[in-house]
């Protein structure tokens, strides 16, 4: 393996480590905790603060363990809903959020996304993507629909 890669994989063990460190964060916290700390809210998050969690744990990665790489904080901060021009690194962390999920059991797509993943990582994140739309979501995120647009191209 190569300097870079080991460099890659080490950035990607640390976004995996941290990307829900917030989780401590009791939910019905997670918005006035935010707007404390000065973070951005978009209303969706308003209205479901559990979407929150992603900022919030690119913030404590940041400010609490020293994390300054922007490839890592971004991937924290988008592993629930990817974004707009998502990069590679992105994509890695969110697919890894659905395939190792948090819940009990089997994510109920990931047949589909794994066999999507023989294919390209950006048709799997589309198979986790139109499998969460099509089941009556709390709320749609726009990040989510914005990198929808962009893996559809
Ligand atoms: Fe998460």
């Amino acid at each position: 393996m190569s300097a870079f890669q080991k460099n890659i994989l080490s950035k990607l063990y640390q976004a995996g480590l941290l990307h829900d460190v917030s989780a401590f964060i009791p939910q019905n916290k997670r918005l006035s905790i935010s707007e404390k700390l000065h973070i951005s809210i978009l209303k969706e998050e308003r209205q479901v603060p559990l979407l929150l969690h992603q900022k919030l744990s690119a913030y404590i990665a940041q400010e609490c363990f020293q994390i300054k790489d922007p490839l890592i904080l971004n991937a924290i901060e988008c592993h629930t809903t990817l974004k707009k021009n998502f990069n590679n690194f992105d994509l890695i962390i969110f697919l890894a959020d659905k395939i190792a999920w948090d819940q009990s059991g089997t994510p109920p797509y990931l047949k589909d996304l794994n066999n999507a993943l023989q294919d390209s990582p950006r048709k799997a994140a589309l198979v986790y993507i139109d499998y969460l739309l099509s089941h009556n979501p709390l709320i749609i995120h726009p990040w989510l629909l914005a990198a929808q647009k962009q893996l559809i191209i």
